[in-house]
């Protein structure tokens, strides 16, 4: 078995463990812990997965048990945590505890908040089985829940005890799933690793048969969010990065009502804040190409009817976390594998007449025909 290890090093710092077959190093790991144990995961995660994790931890006898939620963003709730939080209550569980998340995303930063709530606070393990949670939400401490405000508005700072990786529970992933992680992926590629984005070039097709190119390729993109985290832990200027792409991305869910899959709109992101890094002279065009020849070969569908409602979209930007005055911030590239800095300025105000061309440029690139749409 090939275990790739790293150290976040946050407060508290935390181990990674990600490889082919590494649930199997889980025994051990808890039987350290003297805890008693409780999977919690969500209703649409294989039953193969959670099975398999418990039988290990039975096995090794150690006391454990399985609560579930049920799966979908619509479930990362308060409501969820607190029918959680309760039934974790009625059966006695206290300080003496220690939550495993299993699952994608939802699960991380729900049980996530939750555990760091729970009697002020008890050790959680994260056991992501999406390739986004994986490369993107197990990593950096950040927990939450939506609510009818919006996405991610109640959570925490919370570090997990360790976090394990097993590649092999991503053979059942559907499609849209995969999608999901390669974006994010090829986001890091893009604002740190030049070099990551030419294995993607070539790894289009493979990811998915090739064990060690996919390990390769996980392990690459933790290493970049994971050195984004630990320089910027409480997200006051460098972690605006990782928002590359989601500005747009963000406002185009929004407008599709969420039809898009996060993955299908931050790709048209990328595209978007690409072509403005470009139309503002920072970046060669030929970035641009590079960029829709990869994200067309992951399959990524790069349609939208978002950008024919420009004031509802502009309305959208102006909401954006990184906007300053009501005026929208974008992360730029100064070159592939190399997001802007100055000074310690992370994203850049865009001129409005700059704006309005790329966004013409947005609705005629990505715009869909009424043919199209049936
Ligand atoms: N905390 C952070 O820094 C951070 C970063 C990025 C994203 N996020 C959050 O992550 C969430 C999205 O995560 P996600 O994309 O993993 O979605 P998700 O957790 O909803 O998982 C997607 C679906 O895949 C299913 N699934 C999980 N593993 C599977 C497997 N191995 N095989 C088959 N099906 C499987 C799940 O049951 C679910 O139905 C969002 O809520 C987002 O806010 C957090
Ligand atoms: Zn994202």
């Amino acid at each position: 078995m090939t275990v790739k290890s790293l150290e976040i090093q946050l407060y508290p710092s935390c181990q990674l463990h990600l490889g082919s077959g590494v649930f199997a190093l889980l025994p051990d790991y808890c039987r350290s812990l003297n805890k008693r144990f409780v999977i919690i995961s969500d209703t649409q995660v294989p039953e193969e997965t959670v099975f398999g994790v418990r039988n290990l931890l039975e096995k090794a006898e150690l006391d454990v048990r399985v609560f579930y939620f049920p799966a979908g963003e619509i479930h990362k709730t308060r409501e969820t945590k607190e029918r959680l939080e309760n039934h974790l209550l009625d059966w006695r569980y206290g300080r003496d505890t220690c939550l495993l998340a299993l699952g994608g995303g939802v699960a991380t930063d729900l049980i996530g908040f939750l555990a760091s709530t729970y009697c002020r606070g008890i050790p959680v393990i994260y056991l992501p089985t999406t390739l986004l949670a994986m490369v993107d939400a197990s990593i950096g401490g950040k927990t939450g829940v939506n609510t009818y405000h919006g996405k991610n508005l109640i959570g925490s700072f919370y570090q997990p005890l360790a976090v394990f990786m097993d590649t092999d529970v991503l053979k059942t992933l559907p499609p849209e799933q995969w999608s999901n992680g390669v974006v994010e992926i090829i986001k890091h590629a893009l604002i740190a690793n030049a070099e990551l984005f030419q294995k993607l070039q070539t790894s289009v097709g493979s990811l998915k048969t090739d064990p060690q190119l996919l390990l390769d390729i996980i392990h690459e993109s933790c290493l970049i969010k994971k050195n984004i985290v630990e320089s910027d832990e409480k997200e006051s200027g460098l972690r605006q990065w990782l928002n590359y792409g989601h500005t747009i991305g963000h406002a185009v869910e929004s407008l599709e009502e969420y039809r898009l899959g996060h993955g299908e709109a931050v790709a048209i992101g990328l595209l978007v804040e690409t072509k403005l890094s470009i139309e503002a002279g920072f970046l060669a065009a030929s970035v641009l190409r590079d960029l829709e020849k990869l994200l067309t070969a992951y399959q990524l569908p790069l349609k939208t009817a978002a950008f024919q409602n420009r004031k509802a979209l502009l309305h959208q930007l102006k909401g954006d976390k990184k906007s300053k005055a009501g005026e929208a911030r974008f992360v730029m590239l100064d070159r592939m594998g190399s997001a802007r800095m100055v000074d310690d300025t992370y994203a850049f105000p865009i001129e409005r007449t700059m704006l309005e061309r790329v966004l013409n440029w947005a609705a005629e690139r990505f715009g869909e025909t009424k043919e199209e749409k049936k």
